[in-house]
């Protein structure tokens, strides 16, 4: 892939989703990531709460805070040419009411440039129609939902239970109904995503939730392997990364100890 050449929208990604053409999305968290991801033609670029677990080296995304988010969301602006932007809204910036989120949304878009934001679970209605009706486009996610781990009990495989895969897909459509743009789907048994990527009319992307989906997110430390931590059964790693940046180290290391580097090349 290589860099999109017309920016990428939210009808660009229904078109994607009609024309059966995968969407691929990412995160980033920084500058350097982020242009990266667009240079290489990735269509969605997500600054994740993952920042929490990720970059900032939180136990969950609870403790993400705004500011935080929008620190991150302007260097991941910086690096982005037609990609779309989106931005997750964090633990309580939205769950305290139609206001509070609009004005939340409406900061990372003005002040970070987002073109979208996203937000878990289907009980925030009001919010998102509101955001909607003001131009702001909102991404649902259901399935498992990190905001409420601890709710949940932990990080677990949601809709195994016919009983919890009916009221998913029932909330899916209970969020296109609101106008939801697209839909993240993490964690749910495949054959369930199929179902609401067929039912749906926008545009379906999974995370752990099997290849039916119209698009698939991952976070991208896990993909590249650069994350400290073991990674969800889920993803699969494309590169080593954390490997070769000790190996790089290590040598960086020896160089400076046995006096090989700074050599005449690398000197004044
Ligand atoms: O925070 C995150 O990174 C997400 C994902 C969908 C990967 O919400």
């Amino acid at each position: 892939m290589s860099e999109q050449t017309k920016k990428v929208t939210t009808a660009t990604l229904r078109a994607l989703k009609k024309s059966g053409r995968k969407i691929v999305m990412l995160t980033a968290y920084d500058y350097p990531t982020a242009k990266l991801l667009s240079d290489s033609g990735v269509d969605v670029i997500l600054l994740g709460d993952s920042l929490g677990n990720v970059i900032l080296g939180y136990e969950s995304t609870l403790p993400v805070t705004m500011e935080e988010m929008l620190h991150h969301a302007k260097a991941v602006r910086r690096g982005i040419a037609n990609a779309m932007f989106i931005v997750d809204m964090p633990f309580m910036s939205y769950q305290t009411g139609t206001r509070d989120a609009l004005l939340n949304a409406a900061r990372f878009i003005k002040e970070a440039g987002a073109d979208a934001v996203k937000i878990e679970g289907d009980l925030y209605i009001d919010a998102i129609k509101a955001m909607a009706d003001a131009g702001i486009p909102v991404m649902g996610h259901l399935g498992f939902t990190p905001q409420q781990v601890n709710q949940i009990g932990g990080y677990k495989v949601a809709g195994r239970e016919r009983a919890e895969a009916l009221r998913i897909a029932a909330s899916a459509k209970k969020l296109q109904g609101a106008g939801v743009f697209s839909l993240v789907l993490e964690m749910v048994p495949s054959s369930l995503a199929k179902k609401i990527t067929k039912a749906l009319k926008v545009p379906v992307i999974g995370i752990g939730a099997g290849p039916f989906c119209d698009g698939q997110v991952l976070v991208v430390h896990d993909l590249v392997g650069l994350y400290p931590k073991p990674v969800p059964s889920f993803v699969k790693q494309y590169a080593n990364l954390s490997k070769t940046f000790k190996e790089a180290v290590s040598s960086f290391m020896w160089d400076v100890h046995t006096g090989k580097f700074p050599d005449k090349e690398h000197s004044f």
